[in-house]
This record gives structure tokens, sequence and C-alpha cells, in this order.
């Protein structure tokens, strides 16, 4: 049977993470440094990028497999015209038990509030905000940008505003550059009902220069933050959760740790990952998609063909990148080229 089919480490697929489009406004120099995406960088034409009702046919064949939860990323995906009218298309799918799935997004908040409530009325339930700093300067060296951080801050407003809730932000930590932002991140968040998480830098694609002197450890940020605002950990994390969350002793909400690089979190990856241009990745570090768009443009591909193929990737799939590294292993770590995460998703 296709229902719900294991990898061959025994995962579960349960979430799709869709990128809508590879450009951005930013120019994080973790995920898209100027020097690799100039202006003579070469974007994917029109006709490359899956259209929303090849997206949504991609994502029923998904949910027909077990998974609950779509999250749209980029890129930048509100840089998507008409998204809207893609989640309302993904919001009247169902999961295997009848029920709408969990649908959110990742953002980096500048088109936040003009677009908040077209998002919400459309059916998208919570999102993700990408925050690095919040003195104005360190915010736009982090994203290498001419934007405010008032912009994403009052986006940030609006999505509240407009009950896409509960709202997470996340901080990409880089040692020696913005780590002086931490505590003020965390002073700011505390008490809001949003939940800030801390996330590693990764080697992810290959032109961020990654190297694990700019890499602090989600421990060291958590210490950082238990000298000032005494935390608890909470137990029970989710089963396939990114993050490790931790209260605060005082009751003034959580916050959260994504250690990707200290502590791999591949054991329970169910997470398959849906390029602009139609290609599916297993991995976050894969270099290699599985062509998708040409099934889907093919005039004669059922969606029982459409399902059967992508439960036949996930049944080969072995990855688990972060866990070798972790190991120490470099002889096992794959060295074709990886993929960037701006076309795959973060
Ligand atoms: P929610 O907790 O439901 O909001 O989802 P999530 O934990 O997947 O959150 P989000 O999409 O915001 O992911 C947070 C960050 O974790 C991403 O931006 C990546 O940096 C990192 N991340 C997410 N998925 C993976 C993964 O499969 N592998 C690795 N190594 N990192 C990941
Ligand atoms: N390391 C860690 N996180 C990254 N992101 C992008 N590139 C990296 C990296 N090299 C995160 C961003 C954002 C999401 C889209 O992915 O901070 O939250
Ligand atoms: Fe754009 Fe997000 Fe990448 Fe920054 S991390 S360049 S905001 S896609
Ligand atoms: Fe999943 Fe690959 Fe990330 Fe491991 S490294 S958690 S297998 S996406």
């Amino acid at each position: 049977t296709t229902t719900s089919p294991r990898d061959q480490r025994g995962r579960a697929l349960r979430d799709l993470r869709i990128s809508v489009t590879d450009r951005c406004n930013f120019r994080c120099g973790y995920c898209m440094p100027r020097a690799a995406f100039g202006r003579d960088h070469v974007f994917l034409p029109h006709e490359a990028l899956l259209s929303f009702e090849e997206i949504t046919r991609a994502a029923a064949a998904a949910l027909r497999l077990g998974v609950r939860k779509l999250r749209l990323t980029g890129g930048e995906p509100l840089m998507r015209r008409d998204l809207e009218r893609l989640i309302a298309q993904l919001a009247a799918l169902r999961t295997l038990d009848g029920t709408p799935p969990e649908l959110t997004l990742t953002t980096n908040g500048v088109l936040l509030t003009r677009k908040a409530q077209a998002l919400k009325d459309a059916g998208l339930q919570r999102l993700t905000v990408s925050l690095d700093a919040l003195s104005p300067d360190m915010f736009q060296r982090m994203s290498d940008s001419q934007s405010e951080v008032g912009e994403v801050l009052a986006g940030i407003e609006a999505a509240q505003r407009v009950g896409l809730a509960p709202l997470k932000v996340n901080m990409v930590v880089q040692k020696g550059v913005n780590d002086g932002e931490i505590l003020p991140m965390a002073r700011h968040f505390r008490g809001t009902g949003i939940e800030l998480r801390f996330i590693e830098f990764m080697d992810v694609g290959q032109t961020n220069r990654w190297d694990m002197a700019h890499m602090l450890p989600s421990s060291d940020v958590r210490a950082l933050i238990h000298a000032q605002h005494p935390l608890q950990a909470v137990d029970a994390p989710r089963h396939s959760d990114t993050a490790e969350r931790w209260a605060y002793a005082d009751g003034a909400g959580h916050v959260g740790f994504i250690s990707s690089v200290t502590q791999a979190f591949c054991g329970n990856c169910t997470r398959l990952r849906l390029s602009t241009d139609g290609r599916l990745y297993t991995c976050l570090f894969a270099s290699q998609g599985h062509d998708l768009r040409s099934l889907l443009r093919d005039g004669h591909t059922d969606d029982a063909t459409l399902t059967r193929s992508i439960a036949a990737l996930w049944q080969g799939r072995t990855d688990r990148y972060s866990e070798l590294r972790g190991l120490d292993h470099p002889g096992e770590l794959p060295d074709a080229p990886r993929v960037e995460m701006s076309y795959i998703g973060g």
C-alpha cells in the first residue's frame, strides 16, 4: 500500500515545505550572499515555476501519503504574486483524517503589514518571521538590505492583530556577528506570546562560506539567556520538532533552540521539500532533486501515479546529513555540491 510510507530509517512523511519563489528582497549573508546572488544572478524564468494548480496537485498527493503540515517558503514567499490564491487552494485540501492541513509560512516580514489580512482571510493559520537583529545597523548588515527593522516589527504586529497565531520568530546566530543581539531579542519578545527561536548557523548550500568558528552552539545561547532570565526545560517535545523549547521560569513564555549542528535531529525528520521549479528534495543538504514537474506537466499522469511516485521516492530515502556531520565522518558526507536554501526553502 502507498498510504503513509516509511523511509529506509523508519521515518514517516508528515511535512511538505513548498518553495514558491527563488527570489528575495534580502541578501542575508548565510543564505543569499550578494557575492553569489548579485545583479547578474539569473533567477528562474516564469515558465520554470510550478503554477498554483501544479503546487496544489503535488500537495494533494503528499497529503494522501500522510502529510499533515504544509509550509510555504522561498526565497521570500510574499514576493510571489497572488500568493493568497495559492493559500486558498491549499486550505481547501484535506489530510487523511479529513481535517484541513496545518498551513503556515516563513517570511522575512517586510511585506507583511500589507499582506497579513489577505493571508489570514485566505486560510493561512500561523507564520514564522525571520529576524536576526533589533538594532537598525545590525539589522541592515544581517539582511544586507535597505529595509528598516521597523518594517519587520510592524509586520509582526500586523500578523498578531489579524490572528495569525501562535507566531514564531527565527533568529540565525552568527558568532562574532550578531551574538550581541541575543539578549535584546530575548527581552523584546519575552511576555509577548511570540516564541523566539535561535538557529545555529548551518553549512547549507555552497555560497555562504560557513565555518564552525562562526557557529555559536545553542548551549551557549541558552546559558547567556539563563543568566539574566532563568529558563526551565519543557518536557515532551513534539515528535518531529526542529526546536527544543524552554520556558521562562517567571512565566514570560517560551524560547526555542534549533541546533542542527550540535544536536542533529535527523532521527525523526519527517520533512519533504518541493523546490520552486518542481523538484522534490528529501533533505535540506541534498545535491540532487527528483523531478516532479515533468510528471505534473505530462498530460497522462493521473493522481494515483503522482502519489505512487512520491511514495517510492520517500521509501528509498536514507538522508541524515546533519547526523553524519555531527559524527565527524566527513568521508561519508556527500561531496557533490549542495543545493541552495533559497531554492528549496528553509
Ligand atoms: P514549526 O515549529 O511548526 O513552526 O516548524 P519548524 O520547526 O519546521 O520551523 P521552521 O520552518 O521555522 O524551521 C526553522 C528552521 O529550522 C529553518 O529555517 C531551518 O533553518 C531549520 N530547519 C528546518 N527544517 C530542517 C531540517 O529538516 N533540517 C535542518 N538541518 N534544519 C532544518
Ligand atoms: N543557517 C541557519 N539558518 C538558515 N536559514 C537560512 N540559511 C540558514 C543557514 N545557513 C534560515 C533563516 C530563515 C529560514 C528561511 O532559514 O533564518 O529563518
Ligand atoms: Fe531571504 Fe530568508 Fe534567505 Fe534571508 S534567509 S536571504 S530573508 S530567503
Ligand atoms: Fe532532515 Fe536532512 Fe535536516 Fe537531517 S539534515 S534533519 S535528514 S533535512
